[in-house]
């Protein structure tokens, strides 16, 4: 993880905003942009209003000579009724409009592409379907997404603002917040609750990929494991472990000799080994290949034939490395 946040270069700000506010980039934007500019104008409204109606009286009733005090007015219903029942009606439709636009933010939508949020201090992890994390949050567009988040340490809070989205993220518990993201492009992701003293670094960068598609292939090449982070090809062998453990071959197959519901890796590479049927098989490049794809073929006596097949899930080039590893274990 890249401790340095201050590392961070924020993407320029993305073109289609207003002088007040950023581009409105989420399906959500134009209703809370709506929402906000009516509360603004009608603030605005009776802010002019009333502090102009007291300038005006403050100069039209001053105290000037020749005048004399007159009594206050009476009391005048229809005008104390409609400075209460005006307002009231105006606030209940401040209120019905934020609620059900909060409610519809509070509820992702079913079938929604979810994605892992990690927050620390002071920096983020976004951990894809593949099991795949990196710092950068990457969506497709058009495509409802639930980010899911937890905090390490202290509460953070998740701040998207041209998606208009921001929830806190706290520490021993999920929360929850989504979009649809509609412009393709990068964004900034702030923290924005004072975290401690590198708070204000707490940034990631949002990019919004222009189809599912797009955004797959990101994430292929991002989770590939034949480079590393700079694009420089990994040996082999360092893949065949990564293999080992995330796909789950470390649960029944041992790197230090023992045996466990398998076979260990350990030391076995190009021995001959009796099967369940008698026979003697070399444990060669086929024999792996064949047990990875097809596991009931040839089972090595000792063991039950309870190994799944990994056809369709490990590439022949995936084998390949698995195979180096295995090579690599003397
Ligand atoms: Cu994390 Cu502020």
């Amino acid at each position: 993880m890249n401790d340095d946040a201050s590392t961070f270069v924020a993407p320029p700000p993305h073109p289609g905003g207003s002088f007040w506010l950023p581009v409105q980039g989420s399906t959500k934007a134009p209703e809370v942009d709506s929402l906000f500019h009516f509360i603004t104008g009608i603030s605005l409204f009776f802010f002019v209003l009333i502090v102009g109606l007291i300038v005006w009286f403050l100069i039209q009733y001053r105290r000037r000579p020749g005048i004399e005090p007159q009594p206050s007015p009476h009391h005048n219903t229809v005008l104390e009724l409609s400075w209460s029942i005006l307002p009231s009606l105006l606030l209940v439709v401040m209120f019905y409009r934020g609620f059900t636009s909060y409610m519809d933010m509070r509820t992702p939508p079913d079938g929604a592409m979810e994605i892992n949020v990690n927050a620390k201090k002071w920096s983020w992890l976004f951990t894809y379907s593949n099991g795949w994390g990196e710092p950068e949050l990457h969506v497709p567009r058009d495509v409802p997404v639930t980010l899911v988040m937890t905090s390490e340490d202290v509460i953070h809070s998740l701040f998207i603002p041209a998606f208009r989205v921001k929830m806190d993220v706290v520490p021993g518990r999920y929360t929850k917040l989504w979009f649809n993201a509609t412009e393709v492009g990068e964004f900034t992701l702030f923290c924005t609750e004072y975290c401690g003293t590198r708070h204000s670094d707490m940034l990631a960068k949002v990019v919004v990929h222009d189809s599912v598609a797009e955004y797959q292939q990101w994430l292929e090449k991002a989770s590939d494991p034949y480079t590393d982070q700079d694009g420089q090809p990994r040996p082999l062998a360092e893949v065949g472990a990564m293999f080992y453990t995330k796909r789950g071959c470390i649960q029944c197959h041992s790197t230090d000799g023992s045996a466990k519901t398998g076979p260990t890796f350990k030391g076995t590479f190009g021995t001959t080994q009796k099967m369940t049927d008698g026979t003697d098989v070399v444990i060669d490049e086929n024999y792996v290949r064949e047990s990875i794809l097809n596991p009931m073929a040839k089972v090595r006596g000792g063991f039950r034939p309870v190994m799944p097949t990994f056809q369709g899930q490990l590439k022949d080039q995936d084998i390949g490395a698995i195979i180096a590893y295995m090579k690599s274990l003397k």
